[in-house]
């Protein structure tokens, strides 16, 4: 099987260059050797020579707050481009493997959602990511839309890193409490896609929308206590004492994008239709921590 990987650098990207080359032949692009979101034609005519049977894409705008004051760029790269895709995949007969986001919800409430609630998206970042799965869905391509949330990897920076920096050096950390999600580690994303991506390939009636995140949940701040907490067991120098992580609204922490409260998804379709588990959260940033300790 030929796949093309898009997005190969990124946190997901890097993974999947593991995780896909035990299930085809993969070539991988990013912005510098044909695979630039920004350059369609020229990504195209890559897609075109390459004829994959599968195409991934975990190529994305993922600067949130930046997406606000570049929404253009951030439509082109969430959604234009992948539009794109999508119909060269049904020409093709090829299945497009896309990645979402819960930030595509509004975060009302704090039931988990389905993947058949409506969208709401508050950001520019969640409304391109949402264009881009409507034009997946809306092209008649066979895909798999994986809508993931809180992602992290021990390669390059992420929120653990941050948070055991500041815990150094500081006695006191102020941390957002009322945001509640599950951190997904792109290890566990890259191995589910290319689960999901062998069976869909099998069974096509598997294609379609689905949610894909770690199993529980938690705060910034709950998540921010267990890395520091973890990291302190662990002997590793940290200065803030444990009842200094302080829980703070989002409303004290203004940032130019607004974030859904509630970013519980439901992986209840996920896990039974494809028979696979999502391991606890705690479970993943335990082993990310170990790797970078
Ligand atoms: N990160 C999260 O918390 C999160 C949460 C929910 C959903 N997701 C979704 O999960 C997927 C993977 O995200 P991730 O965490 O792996 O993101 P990431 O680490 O930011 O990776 C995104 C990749 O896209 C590349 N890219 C950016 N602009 C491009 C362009 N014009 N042409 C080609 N490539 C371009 C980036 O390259 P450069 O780094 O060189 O710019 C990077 O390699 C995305 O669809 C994202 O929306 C992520």
């Amino acid at each position: 099987m030929k796949i093309l990987l898009l997005g190969k650098g990124g946190q997901v990207g890097w993974e999947l260059q593991r995780s896909l080359a035990v299930v085809g032949d993969v070539v991988a692009l990013d912005h510098d050797d044909g695979g630039d979101f920004t350059q369609p034609n020229q990504l195209l005519a890559r897609v075109q020579a390459l004829a994959p049977q599968v195409i991934v894409n975990a190529a994305a705008h993922t600067a949130v707050d930046k997406a606000e004051s570049e929404p253009e760029l951030a439509r082109q790269i969430n959604a234009g481009t992948p539009a794109l895709l999508a119909i060269e995949a049904k020409r093709l007969g090829a299945l497009l493997v896309h990645y979402s986001t819960d930030y595509v919800f509004d975060g009302s409430g704090s039931h988990a959602r389905d993947e058949d609630a409506p969208i709401a998206p508050l950001s520019v970042y969640g409304a391109t990511k949402a264009e881009g799965e409507e034009a997946i869905r809306a092209s008649g391509c066979q895909h798999l839309i994986l809508r993931t949330s809180w992602v992290y990897a021990a390669r390059g920076g992420n929120f653990a890193k941050t948070m055991l920096r500041l815990a150094s050096e500081r006695d006191q950390l102020k941390v957002i409490a009322d945001q509640i999600g599950a951190p997904t580690g792109a290890d566990v994303l890259a191995d589910l896609t290319a689960h999901m991506l062998r069976a869909a390939r099998v069974n096509p009636a598997l294609t379609g929308t689905y949610h894909a995140v770690a199993g529980g949940e938690t705060s910034w701040h709950e998540y921010a206590r267990f890395v520091i907490e973890f990291a302190r067991e662990q002997g590793k120098a940290i200065k803030v004492a444990p009842d200094q992580i302080l829980p703070i609204p989002t409303s004290d922490y203004p940032t130019p994008a607004k974030r859904p409260l509630n970013s519980r998804l439901s992986t209840a379709k996920l896990q039974q239709r494809f028979g696979l588990r999502l391991p606890h959260w705690q479970q993943g940033v335990a082993r990310m921590l170990t790797e970078i300790l």
